[in-house]
This record gives C-alpha cells, sequence and structure tokens, in this order.
C-alpha cells in the first residue's frame, strides 16, 4: 500500500467515521490511522471505539484542535504522516447562520496551520474534502462542473470556499502536492440526527413533525456516504495533485420527495397503526435564510479520469441507510440522550 500514515482529522464525525472504517475493513489496508479530532457536539467517539482492540497497532486517535498548532506539532512529531486527509470541520449550513465565528476559526484558520504542518513536514499529499455548496445555488437546469464559478451564499460555504482556496494557493506557491473533491449531500450510518435523512428518519420513528424549509421544492443531489468515501480514496491514491474533483451520484431530489419516500420507506419497514401514515407528519416551517435553490453535480471528469462509480441509486442507499437506523438502537439513544456527551466528559474532561 502507497500510504503507510495516514492522518484523519474529523474522524469522529459522520463521514470521517465512514472513512475510517471503510479503510481499515478495506482488503490488503496495512497502514496505520491518526485520527485527530477536537469532539464537538457533531463528534462521537464510540463511533470507533471498538477499532482500537479490533485494529491494534493501527488505529489511533487523539483529542486535538485543529486550530491549535502546538498540539499539531506534537502530531506531526509523532507520527511520520505522509498522507492527510483533512475532514474536520464546522459542517452544519443552520449553525452558521447562528453562529458563523467557529466556522470561520476551523474551517479556514483550522486548514490554515494543518496545510502549515504539512509544508513543514513534507507531506506527500494533503486532501481537502470539500463541499458543492462553494458554487452556490442553480437554476432549474445545469449541473456543477470544476469549472463553475465560486459562489458561495452562507459562512458555512463561504469559510470551505476560503479553506479551498488555501488549499490551492499551498499548491501553487509552496509546491504542495494537494487534491481536493467537492461532494454534495452525503447520507448514511452516524449521521448526526440535525442533517435532513437522519433528522427525518428519527422524527419520522417517533411519530413526531417533519420540519420541511420553505415550499420544499429546494432539490439536493444525493450520494451514500461509502460511495463518497471510495471516491475520496480513488482520489488520494490516483487524482493529480493539484486537481479538483466533483463527487456526486446523480441523487437529485426535492426535499419534499426525499422526505414522502423517507416516510413511505419506515411505514412498510415499522408499519403504522391502522388508518396513519407518516407523510402527514410533514409540516412546512420556514425557511432557512439564503436558502440554495438547486445543487447538481457533474462527476464526468471523475467518472472518465479516474473510473470511480457509484455503488447504489439513492433509494437503495435510503433502505439501507433506514436498516442502519432500526438495527443500532444504541447509537440513536447515545445520541439522543446525550449520553456520548457524558461519556466525553468522562474521558476527556469535557467538550468544546
Ligand atoms: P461532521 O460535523 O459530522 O463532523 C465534523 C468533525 O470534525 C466532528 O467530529 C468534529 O468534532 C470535528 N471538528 C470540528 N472542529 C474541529 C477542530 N477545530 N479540530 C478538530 N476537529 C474538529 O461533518 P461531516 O458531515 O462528517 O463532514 C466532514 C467534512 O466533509 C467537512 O469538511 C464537510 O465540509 C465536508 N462535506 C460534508 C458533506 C455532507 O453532506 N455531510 C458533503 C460534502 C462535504
Ligand atoms: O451539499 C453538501 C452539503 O450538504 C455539506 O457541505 C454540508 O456539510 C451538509 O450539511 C449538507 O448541507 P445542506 O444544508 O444541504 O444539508 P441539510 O441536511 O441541513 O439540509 C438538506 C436540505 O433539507 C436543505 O435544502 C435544507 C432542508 N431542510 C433541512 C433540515 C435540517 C429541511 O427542509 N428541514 C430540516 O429540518
Amino acid at each position: 500500500m502507497r500510504w503507510k500514515t495516514i492522518l484523519v482529522t474529523g474522524g469522529c464525525g459522520f463521514i470521517g467515521t465512514n472513512f475510517i472504517r471503510f479503510l481499515l475493513e478495506k482488503e490488503g489496508f496495512d497502514g496505520k490511522i491518526v485520527n485527530v479530532d477536537v469532539l464537538t457536539y457533531a463528534a462521537n467517539p464510540g463511533n470507533l471505539e471498538d477499532l482500537v482492540e479490533r485494529y491494534p497497532g493501527q488505529y489511533f486517535f487523539h483529542r486535538v484542535d485543529i486550530c491549535d498548532s502546538t498540539a499539531l506539532r506534537e502530531i506531526f512529531e509523532a507520527y511520520p504522516i505522509e498522507l492527510v486527509c483533512h475532514f474536520a470541520a464546522e459542517s452544519h449550513v443552520d449553525r452558521s447562520i447562528k453562529n458563523p465565528r467557529s466556522f470561520l476559526e476551523t474551517n479556514v484558520m483550522g486548514t490554515f496551520e494543518l496545510l502549515e504542518m504539512a509544508r513543514r513536514y513534507n507531506v506527500a499529499r494533503f486532501h481537502h474534502v470539500s463541499t458543492d455548496e462553494v458554487y452556490g445555488s442553480l437554476g432549474p437546469s445545469g449541473a456543477f462542473s470544476e469549472e463553475s464559478p465560486y459562489r458561495p451564499n452562507s459562512p458555512y460555504a463561504a469559510s470551505k470556499a476560503a479553506s479551498d482556496h488555501l488549499v490551492r494557493a499551498y499548491h501553487k506557491t509552496y509546491g504542495l502536492e494537494v487534491t481536493i473533491s467537492n461532494c454534495s449531500n452525503n447520507y448514511g450510518p452516524y449521521q448526526f440526527p440535525e442533517k435532513l435523512v437522519p433528522l427525518m428518519i428519527l422524527r419520522g420513528l417517533n411519530w413526531e413533525p417533519l420540519p420541511v424549509y420553505g415550499d420544499g421544492r429546494h432539490v439536493r443531489d444525493w450520494i451514500h456516504v461509502e460511495d463518497h468515501c471510495e471516491a475520496i480514496w480513488l482520489i488520494v491514491n490516483e487524482g493529480k495533485a493539484g486537481e479538483t474533483y466533483n463527487v456526486g451520484a446523480r441523487g437529485e431530489m426535492e426535499n419534499i420527495e426525499l422526505v414522502g419516500l423517507i416516510c413511505d420507506i419506515l411505514d412498510e419497514m415499522v408499519p403504522p397503526p391502522r388508518g396513519k401514515r407518516r407523510r402527514d407528519l410533514i409540516t412546512f416551517v420556514q425557511d432557512r435564510p439564503g436558502h440554495d435553490r438547486r445543487y447538481a453535480i457533474d462527476a464526468t471528469k471523475i467518472t472518465e479520469e479516474l473510473h470511480w462509480r457509484p455503488r447504489r441509486t439513492l433509494e437503495e442507499g435510503l433502505r439501507e441507510t433506514i436498516r442502519w437506523y432500526l438495527e443500532n438502537p444504541q447509537w440513536v439513544s447515545q445520541v439522543q440522550s446525550g449520553e456520548y456527551m457524558r461519556w466525553i466528559e468522562e474521558h476527556y474532561g469535557g467538550r468544546r
């Protein structure tokens, strides 16, 4: 395997967790993974707890804030990091509207600190995990390509756009070998239930109202998180330094249609009492300020150059995901009860 020691940032979050599991469970993977995560509200270290015993000598965790250059330096001194896969971020658009500061701190300054370390310690490849939101909003037709102009509309999107530009600048100015992926909306196991898909699954199971913003006709382009992880792995191994790759699985759907589909699958898997159906829980609520109308990804580049293909359709992926939430009630109750927050307090002395 090309990469012997990989630094993953934000590995206790949704996509980072799936990425680390994907790598360690991958046949033939014999590298070391060093996960640094500051453990915000969105992190669940329990996601990866079993890995320490299952993969002795291969998986290491350190509670580190990527904005803390001293702590980061200790990591780079302790491990011969060859590849950085940078997931750590504040990731929720609604939170960025209420409190943009932490988005600027982590997403911009945190990325800067990491880039500095990567440069000083001669890291061979720095992969930046980014979002399609940097491109802004689409009209009824067309899709974002790697050539689309940057037009971020939320503080979250603007902070990710700034970090993308920094990563690119470190390639052009210092010759750091970087790649960037701009991906569409992920769904799948271990997603914190503030995001649309897990929120609707868990509220639907509890027969709680399902809040849909505005008229519900906003379109997102959905991709299963494992398909995203495979794309990232392909990019770090076969992608060209200095290049950006858009990642999306042709999973465009209006929010109202998606929430309806989740309701129907839930009704099928957990049949409702006679005369009830979960679609009746849908409630239109006030729209998100600056709410982007439509995202869609043109994934021609990664498909043609790296031969990446998503493995599931949206409906298949949603069924798999709903089954996962049904089969993991302990994870759900931990997240909903804040039990893992207490666990963090016990093990690490409180959270940020
Ligand atoms: P998440 O919010 O679930 O996880 C983020 C993780 O980063 C958490 O574990 C958190 O504790 C950690 N973190 C936050 N601030 C940190 C700091 N200062 N130092 C160290 N760790 C810190 O996010 P996610 O959905 O897994 O997204 C991961 C990455 O993928 C982000 O960069 C996001 O912008 C990008 N992305 C997400 C999606 C999506 O649909 N979720 C789509 C495209 C791109
Ligand atoms: O496109 C990639 C981005 O997708 C990532 O970069 C972000 O990190 C990730 O959070 C996600 O951003 P969105 O804002 O698109 O995701 P969210 O799940 O918050 O919302 C999806 C859509 O559903 C959006 O149009 C807003 C709407 N929505 C969301 C929530 C939470 C609702 O209608 N009701 C809700 O309660």
